[in-house]
């Protein structure tokens, strides 16, 4: 395991161990990168997005992850596998650096494939877990979704689960223009610091009608009675069987908490907050950061320096 800390207790009878992490989609966005490779094998820096997602289940003590994936998706599971041929090439040359990063992947955690068959929502993915998952809460991340490794939001998640049962969101207050692009939750306090009782959800709200300002980011931990409900959650937003339809169905019944996050999230759901997500990411790390920061640095002096007309809206907010 490279896991760098668990804070979990896997010891306890109620500790989460299982996560999900659904893979189906078809990175439309993406197109023509994600043609022959799925969206979640694009490089951040120099590992897949899904990686990271991986690593910060890991992290949590999170230690079986069922990626949910379907056609084309065979890139994943080799990524998360053994690579004989290279690793011997590597270990003949003594590229142990090289080595480890590429071994790292399968060492993470018991991982397992399951495909969604019809791509019918994320609901409907959620459900497919639902043999692999059994009778246990379990853990939900979404790969556009990345969370800056810094941070404990998910082993925060699991605590606050351990502590008051039921099924636990992750929120992030967004810009209310931002907020039609998310599922919105309607809160209430709970007397507990950065804690909160969900009273309602809505996905994707039409502008004006979001209940507040709270985002679901793509972090939960559930109940596994979410599966019942999805049984019969009626297809939603898009057509599509929403999880957020069905954990409203839970927070109706007062049985969904949100932990309110204000730290480092990067999404790399579309093309510009990719770039941006790989640009932080690389002059944060210590092997890359100093030189690329200070290429970048030059290259936005350049920019501000020359900026036309037609370059106006290229600036490196
Ligand atoms: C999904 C969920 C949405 C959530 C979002 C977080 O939407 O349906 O409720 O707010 O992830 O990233 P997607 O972005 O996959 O359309």
């Amino acid at each position: 395991m490279i896991a760098p800390h668990s804070t979990a207790t896997p010891g306890s009878p109620r500790a989460v161990r299982k996560a999900v992490v659904p893979a189906a989609g078809l990175g439309t966005r993406f197109l023509p990168a994600t043609k022959a490779t799925p969206k979640e094998m694009l490089p951040v820096v120099d590992k897949p997005a899904i990686q990271y997602v991986v690593e910060e289940a890991a992290a949590a003590g999170l230690d079986d992850i069922l990626m949910v994936t379907g056609r084309h998706k065979r890139a994943i599971e080799d990524h998360f596998d053994s690579a004989f041929e290279l690793e011997q090439a590597l270990a003949a040359k003594g590229d142990t650096m090289r080595l480890d990063a590429v071994r790292d992947p399968a060492r993470l955690a018991d991982i397992h494939h399951i495909r969604q068959g019809d791509p019918l929502g994320l609901g409907h993915a959620v459900l497919c877990a639902r043999h692999h998952v059994g009778d246990q809460p379990f853990a939900v991340l979404l790969g556009d979704d990345l969370i800056d490794p810094r941070e404990t939001l998910l082993s925060r998640m699991l605590e606050v689960r351990e502590r008051r049962e039921g099924s636990v969101v992750a929120l992030m207050e967004v810009d209310p223009e931002q907020i039609h692009l998310y599922g919105c939750a309607a809160v209430e306090p709970t007397g507990e610091d950065g804690v909160v009782r969900v009273t309602a959800l809505v996905e994707k709200p039409a502008p004006g009608a979001a209940p507040s300002r709270y985002a679901v980011i793509g972090r939960y931990v559930l109940d596994p009675a979410v599966f019942d409900v999805l049984e019969h959650t009626p297809p939603g937003r898009g057509g599509e069987i929403q999880l957020t339809d069905a954990l409203q169905d839970l927070a109706a019944g007062g049985t969904v908490h949100g932990v309110v996050f204000d730290g480092l999230r990067y999404d790399t759901g579309d093309k510009a907050d990719y770039l941006r997500t790989v640009v932080r990411l690389a002059c944060d790390r210590p092997d890359l950061g100093p030189e690329f920061s200070r290429w970048l640095k030059e290259f936005v002096a350049g920019l501000a320096g020359g900026a036309s007309d037609g370059e106006e809206e290229c600036t490196a907010a």
